[in-house]
């Protein structure tokens, strides 16, 4: 087996790219906005969508690891770095998840669905910090954006130094042979 399945390949790229919308979108241009900023609720709206369709795809992301065949580990004969990269990729899934439920945390505690979406007219609070899972959303957005920095610094030292083609892994392509 020389790569992962043609689904969970799709999925990588795809949730990637949306993380990759909420990680900047939600550090850079949302979180510094005032609360009572009109621009606000159409950022936090837009927020809360990326959010759930990320965990949708990580949800079947899940179910597809888990069922199909995927290649070797990628360091034949270096176990300390084949036990590092597994805790690495394990660590992705959960801190995604753990971003996902601090951030409904947040949106619940403050009533958000019912502002956003159901159109109570009840204003936003001055400050998200005022509930708990706030904090938890920020601290566990910076340890999954030093996790990413890791997994693609780790991915490009394959690629790159080590010459050892990693990338095809997670690219389309034959599998077998
Ligand atoms: C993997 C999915 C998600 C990612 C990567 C993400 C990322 C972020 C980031 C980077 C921030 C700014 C953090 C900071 O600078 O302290 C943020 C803020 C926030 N996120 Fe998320 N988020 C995700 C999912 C969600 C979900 C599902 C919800 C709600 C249902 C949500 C609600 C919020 C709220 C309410 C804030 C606070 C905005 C503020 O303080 O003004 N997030 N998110
Ligand atoms: C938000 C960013 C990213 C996340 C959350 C992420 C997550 C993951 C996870 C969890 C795996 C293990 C396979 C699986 O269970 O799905 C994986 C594999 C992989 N990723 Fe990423 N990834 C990200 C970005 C990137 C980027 C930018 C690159 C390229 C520079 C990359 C290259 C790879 C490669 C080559 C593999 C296969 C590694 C192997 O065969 O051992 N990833 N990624």
């Amino acid at each position: 087996m020389k790569r992962y399945h043609p689904a969970l390949v799709a999925l990588h790229w795809i949730t990637m790219l949306l993380l990759f919308a909420a990680l900047l979108g939600g550090s850079l241009n949302m979180a510094p906005m005032s609360n009572s900023d009109p621009q606000k609720l159409e950022m936090l709206r837009l927020h809360m969508i990326i959010g759930n369709v990320i965990l949708a795809l990580m949800v079947l992301r899940l179910v597809v690891r888990l069922r199909s065949e995927h290649p070797p580990s990628a360091n034949m004969d270096n176990r300390l770095q084949n036990k590092a990269a597994s805790l690495v990729h394990i660590g992705l899934y959960l801190f995604v998840f753990l971003m996902i439920a601090s951030g409904w945390g947040t949106a619940l505690a403050a009533d958000l669905p019912a502002i956003l979406f159901g159109g109570s007219g009840a204003v936003l609070p001055e400050d998200f910090y005022e509930f708990a899972p706030r904090l938890v959303h920020r601290i566990v957005f910076i340890l999954l954006s030093l996790l990413i920095v890791l997994h693609i610094v780790a991915a490009l030292y394959h690629q790159f130094v080590q010459k050892d083609h990693l990338l095809g892994r997670m690219w389309f392509g034959k599998r077998k042979g």
